[in-house]
């Protein structure tokens, strides 16, 4: 990346306003006073420009509103902004929807993806960095780790189109030499995920005194990594990733679905007559666990936050910030963006 230390970057970031995206931005631009950041989303249900509060007034930030798949547009912002990196958070992304609307999935995820690297090829972008999930490997058994070698055997619709956009990723890169690399992370948690993922759906319904919903017997697992740290590791790849590669990123941190709910319930005070078992997902993946010994070699990063403090501060965030997750349950945010869309004068 431009000069040693990745001095003047400036990145188009897709899908800035959602849940890891936002943070990311927020973070990226903390840490590092001289990037720029131009943030191209379609503020689907899952976008919400009140992640980004405060940020509109900083000159090194800008939004634009639009659909990745939307090739000429695509085309037009990036040979317009002249980034020195696309990084691609953009996608749908909850699987109980995947299993629900599957064509959606792949439009987003597979065909923007391709948009994203064809515009990167045209105009010679010197970094591609797709934004992927340890669900492209499947699930485990109780043993053993995903490393970037595993097979990719994804379950559900929503892993099927990121393995896809992966391994487009991937033939870009050795078809036509886009500089793309990929990485791969387990479950995040933290600020201004939407409350359909499982830590910020049973805060909130535990808020309101309802039973949260445990999928099946409840013994599934995930390895669960707060987003900041999820952050630190794609700036890592942004500046020191090589092109081609694959780098998993993880939290070291598997707990059941059970425990989850328990460490929640107890943070809420919430005796545990309000866990109700309810039927599994489909194709529901037992296990996922990352074995991030790649990117911590040859990045340098691993994971900082201590998961029962950044669960702690998590619940303390979502008590704090009820206006921001009732907007979001009522769907008031979309409104409120197309009224500020439309008196801008903006398209
Ligand atoms: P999210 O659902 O919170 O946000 C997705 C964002 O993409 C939204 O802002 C939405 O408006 C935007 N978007 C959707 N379709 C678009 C389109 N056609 N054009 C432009 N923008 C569009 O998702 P998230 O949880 O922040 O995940 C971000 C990325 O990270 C995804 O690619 C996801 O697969 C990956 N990921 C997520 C997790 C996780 O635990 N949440 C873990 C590993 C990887
Ligand atoms: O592993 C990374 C993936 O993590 C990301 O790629 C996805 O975008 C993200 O949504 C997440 O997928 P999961 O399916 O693991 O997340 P979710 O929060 O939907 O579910 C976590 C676990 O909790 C899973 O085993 C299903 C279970 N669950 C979920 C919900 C919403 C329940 O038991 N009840 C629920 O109501």
């Amino acid at each position: 990346m431009k000069g040693s230390e990745g001095n003047g970057v400036k990145l188009v970031v897709a899908g800035g306003a959602g849940f890891i995206g936002s943070n990311f931005i927020r973070y990226v631009l903390g840490a590092r006073e001289d990037w720029r950041v131009v943030n191209v989303d379609k503020l689907t249900y899952a976008g919400n420009l009140a992640n980004l509060k405060g940020l509109e007034s900083d000159d090194r930030y800008r939004f634009i509103r639009a659909d990745i798949c939307d090739a000429p547009r695509i085309e037009e912002i990036v040979s317009t902004e002249r980034p020195d990196a696309i990084v691609n958070f953009a996608a749908e992304t909850h699987v109980d929807r995947s299993i629900s609307d599957p064509a959606l999935f792949l439009r987003t995820n597979v065909l923007g993806t391709q948009v994203l690297l064809e515009t990167a090829r045209k105009l010679e972008v010197a970094r591609y960095v797709q934004i992927s999930t340890d669900e492209v490997y499947g699930s485990l058994g109780k043993e053993g780790k995903f490393s970037e070698g595993s097979p990719l055997r994804p379950n559900s619709p929503y892993a099927a189109s990121k393995t896809a956009a992966d391994l487009l990723v991937r033939a870009w890169f050795k078809t036509y030499g886009v500089p793309g690399i990929v990485t791969r992370c387990s479950n995040n948690y933290g600020p201004f995920q939407f409350p359909e993922k499982i830590i910020p759906f049973f805060i909130t319904l535990l808020h309101e005194d309802k039973q949260v919903p445990v999928y099946g017997d409840g013994m599934n697992v995930r390895d669960w990594i707060h987003v900041d740290d999820h952050s630190r590791a794609i700036e890592a790849v942004i500046l020191r990733g090589q092109p081609g590669e694959v780098y998993n990123i993880g939290g070291g941190n598997e707990r059941t679905n059970i425990e989850i709910t328990k460490l929640l319930l107890s943070a809420m005070g919430k005796p545990e007559s309000m866990m109700k078992f309810v039927p599994d997902r489909p194709g529901h993946d037992r296990r996922y666990a990352i074995d991030d010994a790649k990117t911590r070699r040859e990045l340098g990063v691993a994971p900082r936050v201590p998961f029962e403090e950044g669960l702690r501060e998590t619940v303390r965030w979502y008590l704090e910030n009820e206006a921001w997750w009732r907007a979001v349950k009522s769907g008031e945010y979309l409104k409120f963006f197309d009224l500020w869309y439309t008196r801008e004068g903006r398209t």
